[in-house]
């Protein structure tokens, strides 16, 4: 399959283009799209065959259900059964933007969307070029991240090409994600929000408009069977090995990661250090490649630049990646929902 790479300007919105790909949309063809958070890779919810198009795309397993994403409130009456007081305070607040909402689903939406469940999640995104694009074309657009599975999520219209290319219909290239990490994912079937994915919208964030929020016990104990069927699966991986290092003491993390890096380093590896600016400044000049995070005064920044960083470790063939983690608070926790995953585990945790 030739895939069409089409570059839209997101202030005008050139709406031939917009046109041309909804249309491949509504006749039941694969399109990636910019969202706020990251790309997504959709199809028309309710066109079977498109759906496990997407599936078959990204080698995602089957078990995994897809976020629906509307422009208009009006399509959750063909999506959801009912709407709990809490789930419409946290829509009117957070709509359109990074936060998927998990109801009881509707009959009629199709098990291969949401693998089974009875609930399915829906999202409006922020980001003109999708709204526009779902508008045109007519459908609700069930829509994962358009990577292939298990690799970091694409913020970059050229990140979903080199994943996908010759595998989907269009890539429409709408700029890099502000966000950079996926919306939270949040169970509003229950008498309290349950967060089963961290992250645009924070904890805190939420908690102002509806009160107290919990978390997903998986979410921070292993034993636990997610109830997210998507967190229990590998995920935003690079090709490299991953270790994580979490700590209080920016002195302490600071000679941990010098250690663990020089060390593979002087071994003949091709090492990637990720750290805060601060913790950089510290270790100072070094052999070994160091990629800075940002300020961890400001992780809204870390989060649009975790995928892109992981992506570039990818490109320069890097061995190991050793990352330094921050506190779970705010943005903190989504990023750091990301590093443990894409780490696959592998933590060391300093004492002080
Ligand atoms: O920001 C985002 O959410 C992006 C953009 C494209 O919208 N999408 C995204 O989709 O991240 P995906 O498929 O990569 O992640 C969806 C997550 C998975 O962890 C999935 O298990 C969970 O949402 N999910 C979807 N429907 C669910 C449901 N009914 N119940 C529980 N979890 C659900
Ligand atoms: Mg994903």
């Amino acid at each position: 399959m030739l895939t069409r790479y089409i570059k839209v300007n997101s202030l005008n919105l050139e709406p031939e283009k917009i046109e041309e790909t909804a249309k491949i949309l509504k006749e039941g063809g694969l399109v990636a799209f910019p969202t706020e958070t990251v790309y997504g890779l959709g199809a028309d919810a309710f066109n079977p065959q498109a759906v496990r198009n997407i599936f078959k795309a990204k080698g995602r397993p089957q078990d995994n259900p897809l976020i629906i994403h509307i422009w208009s409130n009006e399509q959750l009456d063909k999506l959801v059964k009912n709407i709990p007081q809490k789930a419409h305070v946290l829509m009117n607040n957070f709509w359109p933007g990074p936060l998927t909402v998990v109801l009881p689903k509707k009959e009629g939406v199709m098990s291969e969307a949401t693998s089974g469940l009875d609930t399915v999640g829906v999202r409006m995104p922020d980001h003109p070029v999708a709204l526009k694009l779902f508008q045109r074309s007519g459908v609700a657009v069930a829509a994962p991240s358009a990577n292939i599975s298990g690799k970091p999520s694409p913020t970059g219209g050229l990140h979903v090409l080199k994943d996908l290319a010759g595998k989907i219909d269009v890539v429409l290239d709408g700029g890099s994600a502000k966000v950079g990490v996926e919306s939270t994912v949040v169970d509003c079937t229950g008498e309290i929000p349950v967060i089963l994915r961290p992250g645009g919208v924070t904890k805190e964030e939420m908690e102002e408009v509806v009160g107290e929020v919990l978390l997903d016990p998986a979410l921070h104990r292993k034993t636990f069977k997610p109830k997210s069927p998507g967190m229990k699966y590998s995920h935003y991986a690079p090709d490299g090995i991953m270790y994580l290092v979490v700590g209080k003491s920016i002195k302490s993390l600071a000679e941990k990661l010098a250690d663990i890096s020089m060390k593979r380093y002087q071994a003949g590896y091709k090492v990637a250090l990720l750290a805060f600016e601060d913790t950089l400044a510290l270790i100072g000049e070094k052999p070994y490649i160091k990629l800075s995070l940002g300020s961890r005064d400001n992780l809204s920044i870390t989060a649009a630049k975790i995928y892109g960083l992981l992506r570039q470790c990818d490109r320069l063939k890097i061995d190991f990646i050793i990352a330094e983690g921050c506190p779970r608070k705010g943005m903190g926790l989504a990023v750091m929902n990301r590093l443990e995953k894409a780490s696959g585990g592998k933590i060391i945790r300093l004492q002080d």
